[in-house]
């Protein structure tokens, strides 16, 4: 992927200078994402002025090293068609490595001297331009002291190092705020492994950091097309009447993958389809499906109205697991034609691992607006395409006044919108139509809004929007800490009767997954559609 031409979303804001501490980055996050989307958003002039980078990470490395890493990252990332010009180098010029483990206070002590030289080099700098400009007295506090420390290390990490931006004086509460500058911190996913850790790690995270300097990161949110689920809903007049029980039937999220889980056994086996994605990904897009129209497109209004959905989800008791969840896992087979081995037998995986790679939840929402309405979530690795999406079937006609024998009105296939979140972005609308001929024969077609062809722009990547975003200190995309602890309540019973009980089923690598997920559907009367 190359960089892509500039886009007027991105240049509408202006962004005060600051600095970008890394933790963790030579791990896979920094490589695959972070670095390359910093080099993007430089491409496109799209970073503050002045912007710098801070690694901190363990192993022993110059600041030389890591501008070689970091160009490492974007030529494994852009390939060939890396684009060379001096605003895209720039990001990676002079970046800054701290060494250090991540439990030793003298390695704070060193992130903090680097980060007060990098403001004093900034001040210095913006005196010279204001002497130079004006002949006047230089301003001595010209450049804010403005940091945002991403914590891009495993999750087990996470509470060490908050404690310790904490005693080094670099949080929040006891930290930079007063010195003309603001601080913020990037916690990615995931956040917690249970409500419980989840509690916990929002505790340690609260008593050095306020709430509204933390951003806790869901890159679905930043998806184009999951935003465009808020302007659908919310911009468009004929859509809104209908969103509830008396038209819509039921609703299917889908985040299908054919990929395994990439190298990463350590982690998936901890983690789980269920943590992995339907705790934080899918559960977003059902609160963006589910949610009240919020006020205002700002972080307060938007993670309000998600919260209150959230809270009105009905809980799954331990006697209704079986009927509200479903699990399974891999087993080997043919994906995209090629043979993949089972799960069991991937790297860094117990041949007796019970891990779900397939997990799918019931949930019912105890509101006005949903009463009765099931929203369906599925997810899974090894299935038998990629694809994102969000299918709302909508109730059938409640009569059919086309008096033929051979057509009743179960036979016809109903409304159904389906938001394409990816691959082929999109919105498609299936409507009833009449079929050329003398008879009045009924055709299901599609009425299509492709995003590739109707909109023309490349979106910037979920991490360009969510660097740029916390940058702007604009919240709206994160997660806020009451959502986090709500979508874990709402999944714990599920968890703990898995957890509890012993075998799993496996599917066929490169199908839809295992029986029980169909089980599920098929107990309502329903069917999981094929996309
Ligand atoms: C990550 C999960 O959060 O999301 C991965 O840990 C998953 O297991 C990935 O593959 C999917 O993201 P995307 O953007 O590729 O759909």
């Amino acid at each position: 992927m190359a960089a892509k031409p500039a886009s007027s979303l991105r240049s509408a804001r202006q962004l005060e200078p600051c600095t970008l501490v890394i933790f963790g980055i030579t791990g896979d996050l920094a490589h695959r994402k972070l670095v390359p989307a910093l080099y993007d958003l430089s491409c496109h002039n799209a970073l503050p002025v002045p912007f710098s980078v801070i690694g901190f990470g363990r192993k022993p490395l110059t600041d030389a090293d890591m501008s070689a890493l970091m160009n490492q990252a974007v030529d494994d990332h852009y390939g060939s068609e890396v684009i060379d010009s001096a605003a895209c180098g720039r990001v990676l010029e002079s970046p800054h490595y701290v060494q250090g483990e991540f439990n030793d206070a003298q390695a704070y002590q060193r992130l903090k001297e680097t980060l007060d030289e990098i403001d004093r080099q900034n001040n210095e700098a913006a005196a010279a331009r204001n002497t130079d400009d004006t002949c006047e007295k230089p301003d001595e506090a010209a450049v804010p002291s403005n940091r945002i420390f991403y914590l891009a290390t495993p999750p087990s990490l996470f509470p060490m190092i908050i404690r310790r931006l904490g005693k080094a004086g670099l949080g929040g509460r006891t930290g930079l705020q007063g010195k003309g500058g603001w601080t913020r911190i990037v916690i990615e996913k995931p956040f917690g492994s249970d409500l419980e850790s989840a509690r916990e790690l929002n505790t340690v995270v609260q008593s050095v950091f306020d709430e509204s300097q933390v951003y806790r990161i869901d890159h679905y949110l930043a998806k184009e097309t999951v935003q465009n689920l808020l302007a659908f809903r919310f911009a468009n007049g004929i859509f809104e009447p209908v969103w509830n029980r008396r038209y819509i039937d039921h609703v299917q999220i889908t985040a299908a993958e054919s990929i395994g889980m990439e190298h990463r056994g350590i982690y998936y086996e901890e983690s789980g389809a269920l943590r992995d994605m339907i705790q934080n990904h899918l559960t977003q897009l059902f609160t963006l499906c589910a949610m009240e129209p919020p006020t205002a497109f700002d972080g307060e209004a938007v993670r309000g109205e998600k919260v209150k959905v959230l809270r009105a989800v009905h809980p799954i008791t331990a006697a209704e697991v079986p009927r509200f969840s479903a699990r399974g896992q891999y087993g080997s087979g043919l994906v995209d034609g090629q043979p993949v081995p089972a799960y069991r037998e991937e790297e860094k995986v117990s041949p007796t691992s019970e891990t779900e790679t397939y997990a799918a939840v019931k949930l019912l929402v105890d509101n006005w607006r949903w009463q009765g309405v099931p929203f369906y979530l599925r997810t899974g690795k090894r299935l038998h395409r990629q694809v994102t999406e969000i299918a709302i079937q909508f109730k059938r006609p409640p009569f059919l006044m086309f008096r033929r024998a051979d057509l009743k009105l179960e036979d016809i296939l109903p409304n159904l919108l389906v938001v394409r979140i990816q691959p082929d972005e999109g919105i498609s609308l299936r409507i009833q139509s009449k079929a050329p001929g003398e008879e009045m024969e009924l055709r299901p077609v599609e009425m299509e809004f492709s995003y590739g062809s109707a909109l023309k722009e490349l979106p910037f990547s979920a991490y360009e929007t969510l660097l740029v975003d916390c940058m702007a200190g604009d919240a709206t995309l994160f997660n806020r800490n009451d959502q986090v602890e709500e979508s874990w309540r709402i999944l714990m019973p599920v968890l703990e009767a898995w957890e509890a009980d012993i075998g799993i089923d496996t599917y066929v690598a490169g199908t839809w997954g295992p029986d029980a997920g169909f089980e599920l559907m098929a107990a309502d009367g329903r069917n999981w559609r094929r996309p």
